[in-house]
């Protein structure tokens, strides 16, 4: 397969579809390749991928190659990308200029080991288009960010506790792995929500020390946050949730995240990707959640 010749490219055509098969039976028809991939991965990588956002029932695609606007998957199935790995690769795949500056690196070195003259360069230019940032620390990965941001936090206030919003996600990390997709059940009052763990394993001294607070109900998460204000080293706050946009009108979302005025010192707004549009499948938690879009 060359996705470079769209000539060669197989493309999935609805019509050819038969109305009465289901859409899984339609996915799994339209992918075998992709099937053989996950049978494959399963055996060595828990889900069968190394990102369990990237897992979604009955298997994910295995892709092979992108560019531009386009993805193309073992199948040689051609597709159009709406989520550019969650909005982060806001140039599209593989742009030329992002391909020249990656191989002119690549032939320097990789991991050099020591400081380079290109790191302070991308953090100028990144505080030069982020108001209100002052300096820059890269981290390899959301999570670690996040964990190096409350870790900050709680060094700086001396505190232990932090808030976020239920429903929300900031890595997969044991003190923010907390009521991310709670059962129903478990989920406590929509005003004032519980800690729930989202995976076994998360120590109940971990549990005890994330307040969630609801989204979409500034009123409620500044109870909340006045309520345990002396205890609170930081408030996260995605403010374009992935599942849930705010809604508009809930005032503490639209001035940059909940919280009372005497507590914001301590608001970290904005996570990683705050750019990202939506709520997207394969989000699969496994619990279907609140719907607070109200
Ligand atoms: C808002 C938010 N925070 C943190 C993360 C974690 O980032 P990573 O997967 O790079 O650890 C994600 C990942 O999707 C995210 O959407």
């Amino acid at each position: 397969m060359n996705p470079r010749n769209r000539q060669t490219i197989k493309r999935p055509r609805g019509k050819s579809v038969r109305s009465s098969m289901g859409i899984l039976e339609e996915y799994a028809k339209q992918n075998p390749g992709s099937k053989a991939a996950y049978e494959r991965a399963r055996l060595v990588l828990p889900s069968g991928c190394t990102r369990t956002v990237l897992h979604w029932p009955p298997f994910p695609l295995c892709l092979r190659a992108g560019r531009g606007t386009r993805l193309w998957d073992v199948d040689g199935n051609e597709r159009i990308d709406f989520n550019f790995n969650n909005t982060t690769l806001i140039l599209g795949h593989n742009h030329p200029r992002v391909v020249e500056a990656t191989e002119e690196q690549l032939a320097r070195g990789t991991v050099l080991g020591a400081p380079t003259e290109a790191e302070p360069r991308l953090a100028e230019e990144l505080l030069r288009r982020l108001r209100g940032a002052e300096r820059v620390r890269f981290t390899p990965s959301g999570t670690e960010a996040n964990m190096q941001a409350i870790r900050a936090a709680r060094s700086y206030t001396g505190r232990d506790m932090v808030a976020k919003c239920e429903g929300a996600y900031h890595g997969s990390w044991d003190a923010m792995d907390v009521s991310v997709a709670p059962p129903l059940e478990e989920a406590g009052p929509r005003r004032a929500p519980r800690s729930v763990r989202q995976h076994e394993g998360i120590p109940d001294g971990v549990l005890g020390n994330t307040l969630v607070i609801p989204f979409n109900d500034a009123e409620a998460a500044e109870s909340l946050i006045d309520e345990h204000g002396d205890e609170l080293a930081a408030v996260i706050v995605e403010p374009v949730q992935r599942d849930m946009p705010p809604e508009p009108g809930v005032p503490g979302v639209r001035q940059g995240g909940h919280g009372a005025p005497r507590h914001r010192p301590y608001l970290r707004r904005g996570d990683i990707l705050q750019a990202r549009p939506g709520g997207r499948p394969g989000d699969a938690r496994g619990h279907p959640g609140r719907d607070h879009s109200g």
